[in-house]
């Protein structure tokens, strides 16, 4: 899908589809496409078939081209999301009437970049859906926007920048949906290793990947734990984009459960299907990784994905069971279904350890306590440092992809303390998202800058949602770029915080 930028208005536009925006009591002047269509847009205000209330639509079918005015509700603050959204149903309403090429016109008084960024985000992430595994319908035939042109009243090159780049972004998010959104028997953690091995071939990054036998060697007891019951082997897989100018060095980790069936404390089998979308946390790192390189982002990223299957079997770990954390921390698996702190303890202290990053961010879907907390509406953040916190809180909000913090007090940490080992692997069933942590939180240094963003709730959805098609979102693909986007070293201040 191409974009292209013209200042105007898209009322002369040559597209299968045009789009409008309107606010409600705001009517904007459509005057050359009043004449177009004789009169019908006039029409249509007067007798209040259509006014600008939100998602208010009215379509228009003319011999030129395809016609959607769009309502945006009250005229108050610009709302990027709401934007969005109204862009993403446009888009797809347009895409579904066969509309090859659409063009989209930036409502008055409204910031043009903001617009810009929002409209493609819409398009790209809007025009993503997994359907490879579905035979397509012979007599029909696949509808493709090929095209979609932006009109501005002014700024044109400045838009042009923040729509590509937006555009390129949202593709990286596309790239982990993809890869999130494939089964539990087609994406094992081989699999995964396999494709990061070739995105790093494509995009110049430097690619490792630790065997089951290294793992051993290195004593990462408590990521192999959860793979214990499982014949598909676990991998630790690393990728760096490492440029010269690089400044700080940046670990973003992500869980890599490929299937959570809760081991031999197992599921209930209600949308056990879901739990394939364990991996998440590790394709939005993939997604990270590839933004990282075609952004050519001045920094050290290192990703690093703890890939592995939690299955019950006759070699599974067992409730009780007591492990050594490679960090030399033991560890009581009181529930193996706890299993994504397990895996993610060591990947985070391994890397820690190798590359004495700046930050570390880890993304993760961690607990079922965050969607009771925050629902779908936005991921969990929890972090040992002000200042990260808040510039992840800035991308969330910039991005669409909003965070919001929940508290790591001392006072949680009694709960994850255990009789017979340094800790245990559960708390007492309140607050999950914080003891599972507060367990993060031991594995860390101390003066480490971390960040936990829990994606349990926000990895995918079961039916349409704004942009998103049923599926993975690729949430934590743009939040993250974003805030690394905008790196500066952090203050070496460690401010007294939460943590
Ligand atoms: N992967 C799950 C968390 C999850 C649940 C994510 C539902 C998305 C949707 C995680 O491994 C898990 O099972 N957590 C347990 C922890 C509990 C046993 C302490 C949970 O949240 O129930
Ligand atoms: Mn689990
Ligand atoms: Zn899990």
């Amino acid at each position: 899908m191409k974009f292209s930028i013209s200042l105007g208005n898209a009322e002369n536009a040559s597209a299968d589809g045009l789009v409008f925006f309107a606010f409600e009591g705001d009517p904007q002047k459509f005057v050359v496409l009043d004449r177009k269509t004789g009169g019908l847009v006039a029409q249509a205000f007067k007798k209040k078939e259509f006014s600008g209330k939100k998602d208010e639509t009215l379509f228009l079918r003319t011999p030129f081209s395809k016609i959607l005015l769009v309502g945006l509700g009250k005229k108050a603050a610009f709302d990027c999301d709401k934007m969005r959204n109204s862009c993403a149903n446009a888009f797809s309403a347009l895409k579904t009437l066969d509309c090859k090429t659409i063009a989209f016109s930036c409502p008055d008084n409204t910031p043009v970049q903001e617009f810009g960024r929002v409209c493609a985000e819409a398009c790209v992430l809007g025009d993503y859906a997994f359907e490879k595994y579905k035979t397509p319908d012979k007599d029909e035939k696949k509808k493709i926007v090929d095209g979609v042109s932006i009109f501005v009243p002014s700024d044109a090159v400045g838009a042009k920048k923040v729509v590509d780049e937006a555009a390129l972004i949202c593709a990286c998010a596309n790239y982990g949906r993809d890869l999130d959104n494939e089964p539990a028997n087609k994406a094992t953690p081989t699999f995964l290793a396999e494709q990061a091995k070739l995105l790093a071939k494509t995009h110049k990054l430097k690619a490792r990947v630790l065997e089951k036998k290294e793992l051993q060697k290195l004593g990462l007891n408590a990521f192999l734990s959860v793979s214990a019951g499982s014949v598909q082997p676990p991998k630790l897989i690393i990728l760096e984009w490492n440029p010269a100018n690089a400044s700080d060095t940046i670990i973003v980790v992500g869980k890599g459960i490929t299937f959570d069936s809760g081991g031999i404390s197992l599921k209930q089998s209600h949308d056990l299907d879901k739990m394939k979308f364990d991996k998440s946390g590790a394709c939005a790192v993939l997604g990270i990784m590839k933004a990282a390189s075609e952004l050519r982002l001045p920094l050290h990223v290192v990703g690093v994905i703890a890939a592995t299957e939690n299955l019950p079997s006759g070699s599974a770990s067992k409730p009780g069971d007591l492990v050594k954390a490679y960090s030399g921390k033991t560890i009581e698996i009181l529930n193996t279904d706890a299993e994504g702190r397990l895996a993610l303890a060591d990947a985070i202290a391994y890397a820690e350890k190798q590359y004495r990053p700046s930050a570390i961010i880890d993304v993760a879907t961690l607990t079922g306590a965050c969607i009771i907390a925050l629902g779908d509406v936005a991921s969990g953040l929890l972090s040992n440092n002000d200042e990260l916190a808040e510039r992840l809180k800035n991308a969330g909000d910039y991005s669409g992809e909003r965070v919001w913090r929940l508290p790591l007090w001392e006072e949680y940490a009694e709960k994850i303390k255990s009789d017979f080992a340094d800790l245990k692997n559960t708390g007492d069933g309140t607050a999950g998202t914080i003891t599972a942590s507060m367990f993060l939180k031991n594995f860390v240094g101390e003066n480490t800058p971390w960040a936990h963003i829990d994606i349990a709730g926000t990895a995918w959805v079961t039916k349409q949602k704004g942009p998103y098609n049923l599926g993975a979102t690729g949430v934590g693909v743009r939040l993250v770029t974003h805030a690394l986007k905008k790196w500066r070293r952090l203050s070496k201040i460690v401010a007294k915080t939460t943590g």
